[in-house]
C-alpha cells in the first residue's frame, strides 16, 4: 500500500507529480488559504508524512492525532511554526529548503533596504495621489546606500548574500551572530562586532536572525534607540524578533528614519496596523523567497524531503538537532 502525505496547500504541478508517483495524497486545495485545523486533524490520523507550509502550527496536537507519522516537510527555510523538540522526541524527521532560497531572499533583503532608504514607496504614492509638484532640492530626498555602513544581525547564509551584494556597493559590513564567520570576515571583509556596537554604527541594519526563544522581541525599545536617527531598519527575519510597539514610537519619534518590513508579528499584518499608517514604512507581505523559480526548487526540495522521510532515509535538509 502506497504510504499517504497530506499537502496542506495547493503546490506547484511538478512537485505533486513526483509525490503522486509514490505516496497517495491528501491536498488542501480548495482555497487559498492555510488548511482548517480541524481537517489537519482528522486527514493527518492515517498519514507517514506531512508537506507543511510556514502558517501552519505543527505542534504536540498535531503529532498526538498522527500516530504514523514519520516526517514533517516544510516548504521554508525556517521552522519555528514545528515543535521540534517534540518531534525529534518522538523519532519524527523534520524537513525544510535552505540554500536553494539565500540568492532571492538575499535578493529581497537588498531591494528592500533600497526601496526603504530612498523612499520608493512614498515616491510612488505621490505621483499617483498627484502630489508630484516640481523637482525640488530636498524633494523625496533619502539616504545614501552605496558607501554606508550596514549592520547585519545574522551571519547565515542569506546573511553572507547580502555582505555579497553590499560589498558590490562599496558598503563598510558590520555583522553579529552567535558565533564568528571568519569566513565571511576573510571573503567579504565583514567586521565582528557586539550588538550595540553594530546598532550604535550602522547606517542600515538588516535582521536575519531565525526565531528563537533567545531572539524573540530582539529589537526593543533599548535597541531601536541606540540606532542613528538616520538610520532604516529592515526586518525579512521573523515578525516575533521585533516588539512592532517599540518599533512604531522609535519611527514616529524619529529616532530612526525608516523601516522596511517583509515579516511581522502577526501574519497576514491587519491594514488597520499602525506600523502601516506610517509614510517612513516600507511594508511587503513576506515575499523573500517569492520567485517563480525559487518557490519551485523550495516546493521540489520539500517534496525529496518528505519522500525520503516516509521511506525512513535520511533528508537532504533536516532541521532536527
Ligand atoms: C522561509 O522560507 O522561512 C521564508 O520566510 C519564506 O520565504
Amino acid at each position: 500500500m502506497k504510504p499517504k502525505i497530506v499537502v496542506t496547500r495547493k503546490i506547484p504541478q511538478q512537485a505533486l507529480e513526483l509525490l503522486e508517483r509514490t505516496a497517495s495524497l491528501y491536498v488542501w486545495e480548495k482555497e487559498d488559504k492555510v488548511m482548517p485545523r480541524e481537517l489537519l486533524l482528522k486527514e493527518i490520523k492515517d498519514a507517514h508524512g506531512l508537506y507543511s507550509m510556514l502558517a501552519d502550527r505543527i505542534d504536540t496536537e498535531v503529532m498526538d492525532a498522527a500516530p504514523h507519522l514519520r516526517v514533517i516537510s516544510t516548504m521554508a527555510v525556517g521552522y519555528d511554526n514545528i515543535d521540534i523538540a517534540e518531534a525529534t522526541k518522538r523519532g519524527i524527521r523534520v524537513g525544510h529548503t535552505p540554500d536553494v532560497l539565500t540568492e532571492a531572499t538575499a535578493d529581497l533583503a537588498f531591494a528592500l533596504l533600497m526601496a526603504t532608504a530612498r523612499r520608493l514607496g512614498e515616491g510612488m504614492a505621490c505621483i499617483k495621489e498627484g502630489k508630484w509638484k516640481n523637482w525640488s532640492p530636498m524633494f523625496m530626498a533619502g539616504q545614501e546606500v552605496y558607501g554606508s555602513t550596514l549592520g547585519i544581525i545574522g551571519m547565515g547564509r542569506i546573511g553572507e548574500g547580502v555582505a555579497r551584494r553590499a560589498k558590490a556597493f562599496d558598503m563598510r559590513i558590520l555583522y553579529h551572530n552567535r558565533t564568528r564567520r571568519l569566513e565571511a570576515e576573510e571573503k567579504l571583509g565583514a567586521v565582528y562586532c557586539s550588538l550595540e556596537e553594530l546598532l550604535d554604527k550602522s547606517d542600515h541594519v538588516v535582521l536575519l536572525t531565525p526565531a528563537t526563544k533567545e531572539t524573540y522581541y530582539m529589537m526593543g525599545a533599548a535597541q531601536f534607540a541606540r540606532m542613528k536617527r538616520t538610520a532604516t531598519f529592515i526586518n525579512v527575519s521573523r515578525g516575533t524578533n521585533v516588539d512592532e510597539d517599540a518599533l512604531y514610537r522609535a519611527l514616529v519619534n524619529k529616532e530612526i528614519w525608516a523601516a522596511g518590513l517583509d515579516v511581522f508579528e502577526k501574519e497576514p499584518i491587519p491594514p488597520s496596523h499602525p506600523l502601516l499608517s506610517l509614510d517612513n514604512v516600507v511594508a511587503l507581505p513576506h515575499i523573500g523567497s517569492a520567485t517563480v523559480q525559487t518557490r519551485l526548487r523550495m516546493a521540489m526540495v520539500a517534496a525529496e524531503n518528505v519522500l525520503l522521510g516516509v521511506k525512513g532515509e535520511r533528508l537532504r535538509y533536516t532541521a532536527n538537532p
